[in-house]
């Protein structure tokens, strides 16, 4: 499987992969503070649920790094506050950053002082690992419950990328998608290019095909049309904040591919591990979307295709209501038909 740094800690700093770049080129950039990488984190640099987790992880180390330089805090709280605002308002819409902060904090009271910054480097280190981990586990038991056509290759859609480039490693959707690669060898991907920030045109396909991995690229528009021909065995998502009831945040146009499926009898699995899951939030619509600059529908490829003037609404993420979910694949467990006591109990 290719491997991406996608948020690690190198040489004392953070450093990711541009994914703005992609696929054109793979460049590497560091960040030395906490509004750096929050800055990355709102500008794309990096992207996917478990990725900004890990992001914002790295950088509150990187931030208790940088404020030792000038001399041991006396108050670490206080001290971190502007970077740890910075971070908690870069991106609103995946729970994993809020998750991420919500787990570094308690470091922050370390004795002795001086230990904080190995602490939270630690801790990020640990939040980076596990998610390669759960990655791995959500793969596994995806992999298990998909349909297995005989004697053609299991057809699965994707939306957005929730693979390698959104995780610390392997990928939640992707991990599903390559765990049936190992397990039924035939399978084939119809990635939709998801509007209007391409990810799955950008890094899904991309991500896909150096892995070897058979992907047709869709554009949005197509996916009811190719479901209807009978193409899609089955749909497979990521996440970007799981409500207590079931209810899936994810990419713009997860729901209405949801929709399709259950009009076409195609099962619509989630993957996301528990870091996703915000049991602080009954249903979906608790869930903060998150709306972006008119630029990315006004504009294609740098160029303007819309005229000047015209109303734009940019939502990056809907909602799936739960009883649309076939399944919800985590590290701790598959969810059949998804609701609240289900979900608790993925938590006891
Ligand atoms: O706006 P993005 O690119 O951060 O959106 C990413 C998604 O919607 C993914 O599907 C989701 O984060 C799951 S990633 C494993």
């Amino acid at each position: 499987m290719s491997v991406f740094d996608v948020a690690v800690w190198k040489n004392g700093q953070v450093c990711m992969l541009d994914q703005r770049l992609l696929p054109h080129q793979e460049v590497y950039l560091t960040f030395d503070s906490a509004v750096e990488v929050a800055d990355a984190i709102r500008s794309m640099v990096v992207r996917g649920a478990p990725a900004i987790g890990c992001a914002t992880a790295f950088g509150v180390a990187v931030e208790a790094k940088r404020l030792v330089a000038q001399g041991v805090p006396r108050s670490w709280t206080e001290a971190m506050e502007p970077g740890l605002k910075a971070l908690r308002e870069s991106r609103p819409t995946a729970v994993n950053l809020a998750w991420a902060l919500e787990r570094m904090k308690p470091l922050l009271l370390s004795v002795p002082a001086q230990s904080v910054p190995e602490r939270l480097l630690a801790e990020a280190e640990a939040i980076r690992l596990e998610d390669i981990e759960s990655c791995r586990t959500m793969g596994r038991l995806g992999a298990e419950i998909l349909p297995h056509p005989e004697g053609r290759p299991l057809s699965i859609m994707t939306h957005c990328n929730a693979g390698a480039l959104a995780t610390a490693g392997y990928g939640t959707a992707l991990g599903v998608i390559r765990a049936a690669k190992d397990l039924l060898k035939n399978i084939k991907v119809y990635a939709n290019e998801t509007r209007p920030y391409l990810q799955g045109a950008r890094l899904t396909a991309w991500e896909l095909l150096k892995d070897n991995i058979d992907t047709t690229l869709l554009t949005d528009g197509m996916a009811g049309h190719i479901m209807s021909q009978g193409l899609i065995d089955v749909v497979v998502v990521g996440t970007d904040r799981i409500a207590a009831n079931g209810d899936v945040a994810n990419k713009i146009g997860t729901y209405t591919l949801a929709v399709l499926a259950k009009r076409h009898g195609i099962p619509f699995i989630v993957a996301g591990p528990l870091s996703t899951i915000d049991l602080n939030t009954p249903d979906g619509s608790g869930i903060p979307i998150e709306e972006r600059s008119p630029d990315e529908v006004t504009h294609c490829m740098g160029q303007r295709s819309a005229p000047e003037g015209v109303g734009v609404r940019n939502p990056a993420f809907d909602v799936t209501p739960a009883e649309l979910v076939t399944a919800i694949v985590t590290e701790k467990g598959v969810v059949m038909g998804p609701t609240t006591e289900k979900i608790q109990k993925l938590f006891e």
